[in-house]
């Protein structure tokens, strides 16, 4: 499809979509193969070539594979997830030959019958018009994958970077001082999207007063309420409110257009220097926090340590990604914050299974955790006062 033009400039309605699946990974969860990265990396340029995408982009964050798109048939594209499907079955059929641990892993249901959110993969998208002219004269974003963590992993860095001017001293300016619109969804409803819109900083105290519960509110979106135009989004769904059983961790991306009306790279990131304390880790049941590392780390740390990337590109006029990108996470100045997670992670561990190393019951429900307080709490009894009088 071509872009429009209008007038002097070029106006089209882009999306950018990343689609994002655990089909397999080597040694145990920790990394997927080069075969299915390069099985999914053929299926990306062949699209593009046939026109089904202007542009495309592969990585991987720990075991998960990130498919980063720029297309023209907007968000939540029959044909643009099925390709994405597919390309993660392709990967799939590669890791069992390989005999990987959890080969499609991620792929829920047997065939989604368009869109492939709910089905497994984590999907996050932004539409928008792109005319390189008015208030976008550059376009760029980022991208955000991690691994061993859910959803709201999220939510803590995005409102300090969207809604507090000691992490953005961009919300003081006249393009952003409106403050940004959240879009917060209760991942635990599994009838359908429940969302609330809450506007900052009118209401910064209800945004936080729901996105501290990292486990059950998530960003799900964010606006300018100045401009009306998105500025980021973010792939809040739990697996385990997909599947009814625990099958593995969320493992979130997120979308996130920067510079000019929107927070810049580093106002973003900030706030991940934090190594904020998270759910996930070791069988998605315990409490660590989050590294920033480079594109494509596996995980290797201990327990699980949750790990984030963040890879940021500019978009040319046609759509197209930038011919090289930037890795966020890939710089020295970050060495810092991984010691700093290092040693968190080696005090939190040192707790064990105690109290705030590992998640609250309520959250183990669908692993095999569960199970075993099950068994036990039916074997408690009401002790009988008078016998135990007469036993002393
Ligand atoms: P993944 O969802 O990344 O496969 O992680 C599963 C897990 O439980 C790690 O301990
Ligand atoms: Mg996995
Ligand atoms: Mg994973």
């Amino acid at each position: 499809m071509r872009p429009l033009r209008h007038g002097r400039g070029i106006a089209m309605r882009i999306t950018v979509s990343v689609i994002k699946a655990d089909v397999g990974s080597v040694g145990g969860h920790t990394k997927p193969s080069p075969r299915m990265l390069d099985s999914v990396k053929a299926e990306v340029s062949q699209a593009i070539e046939s026109g089904l995408l202007i542009d495309g982009f592969v990585c991987h964050t720990g075991d998960d594979i990130a498919i980063l798109m720029s297309h023209m048939r907007s968000s939540g594209s029959r044909d643009v997830h099925q390709f994405a499907w597919n390309t993660f079955l392709a990967a799939t059929a590669i890791a069992k030959t390989s005999g990987l641990y959890g080969a499609g892993q991620d792929l829920l249901v047997d065939a989604p019958s368009g869109n492939v959110r709910g089905a497994g993969p984590a999907v996050a998208e932004l539409t928008f018009e792109h005319s390189l002219s008015g208030a976008r004269p550059a376009e760029s974003f980022m991208v955000f994958a991690a691994d061993k963590c859910g959803p709201g992993a999220y939510n803590l860095p995005l409102y300090l970077a969207f809604a507090d001017p000691m992490y953005c001293a961009g919300l003081m300016l006249p393009q952003m001082i409106k403050g940004f619109s959240f879009h917060i969804i209760d991942m635990d409803n599994t009838a359908g999207d429940s969302v609330i819109e809450l506007d900052a900083p009118e209401d910064g105290y209800r945004i936080a007063a729901l996105l501290r519960d990292n486990e059950r509110f998530g960003i799900d979106r964010i606006v300018s309420r100045t401009h009306g135009e998105p500025a980021a989004a973010v792939s809040a769904q739990r697996l385990h409110a997909i599947a009814g059983k625990y099958t593995g961790k969320d493992d979130p991306v997120a979308i996130l257009r920067n510079q000019g009306i929107f927070p810049a790279p580093e106002e973003i990131i900030s706030p991940f220097a934090k190594a904020h304390f998270v759910g996930g880790d070791a069988r998605g049941s315990h409490v660590m926090p989050l590294m920033p590392v480079p594109l494509n780390t596996p995980v290797t740390g201990i327990y699980c340590l949750p790990i984030v990337s963040c890879v940021g590109f500019s978009i040319d006029k046609h759509g197209r990604f930038s011919e090289s990108y930037t890795d966020f996470f890939d710089n020295p100045a970050w060495d810092e914050v991984r010691t700093r997670a290092q040693q968190k992670a080696i005090e939190m561990r040192s707790q064990g299974w105690s109290g705030a190393a590992m998640l609250p019951y309520s959250e183990l429900e669908y692993g095999g955790f569960r199970d075993t307080v099950g068994e036990l709490a039916k074997r408690f009894k009401i002790r009988d006062e008078r016998e135990s009088a007469a036993a002393e």
